[in-house]
């Protein structure tokens, strides 16, 4: 703690960071947002505003008669937000983390897809909105908003560059897989070395979180590893029940 430093401030620098307040939004999930919004409430001719960003201040912010705010705000004061917005009469529609949605005010509308959101930090949440679009409903189901953005997050996937790497580079998604189906895989300090790029990379790409290069024994567990999982995938074990035990009994 510098001299001076009151223990109040020192500790507030340490405090984590809420990641939920940066999960922003990919541009796909927004479009599909605002698209719905466009066909389901009456906005034809607003200007569509997005006081949400680093640095922003979205008390001060130059709203106009007649904005619609669409946007992800910091879900730490989404109702603090919303009660703002209901006090200077303007219109919103703004992301809301789904547990939370029928907290910010009884004048809100709850919307709520039945959608997972994968933000740009990675972080996946249950994703609602919140709404004064609405009139008097105080909450709906949207299925074809869930769909939408759904739709928009595969589309965004495909689109996504797909690297595959050798049976050498192991990297900590490969070892999450293993687990989720139920494959043991062990290598030892002296048979990987930590790297962040391939050479064949040189300044293109990198591996995303690096990896561990394998040696030939390493490597070659690692196969079996791979097709102990591909066969688990795949396959549905269905057991002998007794009847079959009792005809494999009559059988030569
Ligand atoms: C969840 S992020 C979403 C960012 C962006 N609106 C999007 O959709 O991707 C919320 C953003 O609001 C910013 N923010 C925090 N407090 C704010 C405030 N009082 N006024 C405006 N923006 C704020 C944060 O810095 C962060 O960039």
């Amino acid at each position: 703690m510098a001299r001076g430093e009151a223990y109040e401030e020192f500790v507030e620098k340490f405090r984590p960071t809420k990641t939920t307040d940066d999960c922003y939004t990919p541009p796909a999930v927004y479009d599909a947002a605002l698209a719905w919004v466009r066909r389901n409430c009456d906005i034809e001719g607003a200007r569509i505003v997005r006081p949400f960003y680093p640095g922003g201040d979205y008390e001060n912010y130059p709203y106009r008669e007649g904005d619609v705010v669409i946007d992800n705000p910091p879900f730490s004061i989404v109702s603090k937000i919303t009660l703002f917005y209901l006090s200077k009469g303007v219109r919103f529609f703004l992301f809301a983390p789904h547990l939370t949605v029928f907290s910010p005010a009884r004048e809100c509308t709850a919307v709520v897809p039945g959608a997972s959101v994968t933000y740009e930090n990675g972080a996946v949440v249950r994703t609602s909105f919140v709404s004064n679009l609405f009139g008097d409903v105080a909450a709906m189901s949207a299925p074809d908003l869930g769909q939408a953005i759904e739709e928009a997050q595969a589309r965004e996937d495909r689109s996504l560059p797909r690297y595959v790497y050798p049976v050498h580079v192991l990297r900590a998604c490969d070892l999450g897989r293993f687990s989720k189906c139920g494959v043991r895989y062990v290598v030892r300090r002296s048979s990987a070395q930590h790297i962040a790029r391939l050479e064949s990379q040189g300044k293109r790409a990198s591996i995303y979180g690096g990896g561990l290069l394998l040696s030939a024994a390493a490597a070659a567990d690692r196969e079996r590893a791979d097709r102990e999982r591909a066969e688990r995938q795949t396959a549905t074990a269905w057991p002998l029940g007794e009847t079959e035990w009792n005809i494999i009994k009559t059988l030569e």
